[in-house]
């Protein structure tokens, strides 16, 4: 039981480190939590006005899911998928933030990349196709992250359908508020308005 154990505490601590809100503390951007939908993700950094800061919230929240499997599968080879599970929850229920944290879009693509690298790619393009067609970074977020089961099976990783539906289903409950927002036309656009 080392293995996996060890493979859940790595992701977790790794995941729960909360990028945006360091970076956005350490510049002077003001506390996230206090700002915009009171996310720590790279959309409410935006809304900052620091573009830069919001990119690179955006590649280390990628690259904190990326690292924690492929740390694991180093430390612990076959442990990979437990990492995962430790890596996303780390990140969406942080115990330093009182287990409030994201909404687990950008570090399930680094998952995504070290466990299904084709899937990834999908989920690249649907995420960001979709934000610029949009302007809508939850709607976007959530079908990519809805997408990873069903790309999972399509490039025949089926021992990643289930882990990838289960992760999906959490970024869809983490977004009940932008739900809300979305069905009463108030859910802010990227770069302005309402949608
Ligand atoms: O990844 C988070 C994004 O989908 C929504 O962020 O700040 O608009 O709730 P936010």
């Amino acid at each position: 039981w080392i293995e996996p154990a060890g493979a859940l505490v790595l992701g977790y601590l790794l995941g729960a480190i909360p990028f945006g809100l360091i970076l956005t503390k350490l510049t002077g951007a003001g506390d996230l939590r206090a700002i915009g939908s009171g996310n720590i993700g790279a959309t409410n950094v935006l809304r900052t006005g620091r573009k830069g800061l919001a990119a690179a919230t955006l590649l280390l929240d990628v690259l904190k899911g990326w690292l924690a499997v492929a740390l694991s599968e180093a430390i612990f080879p076959g442990q990979g998928a437990i990492a995962a599970v430790g890596v996303f929850f780390g990140h969406c229920y942080p115990v330093w933030l009182g287990f409030r944290g994201g909404k687990g879009v950008a570090t399930f693509m680094g998952i995504t990349l070290a466990l299904c690298w084709p899937c990834a790619l999908i989920y690249a393009v649907l995420w960001l196709g979709l934000i610029a067609l949009l302007r809508v970074s939850s709607v976007a977020g959530m079908i990519a992250a809805l997408s990873t089961p069903l790309t999972a099976a399509l490039f025949g990783r089926f021992d990643m359908v289930l882990l990838f539906l289960g992760l999906s289903l959490v970024v869809l409950w983490k977004h009940r508020a932008n739900i809300d927002r979305l069905m009463a036309g108030t859910e802010p656009k990227v770069g302005g308005g309402r949608g």
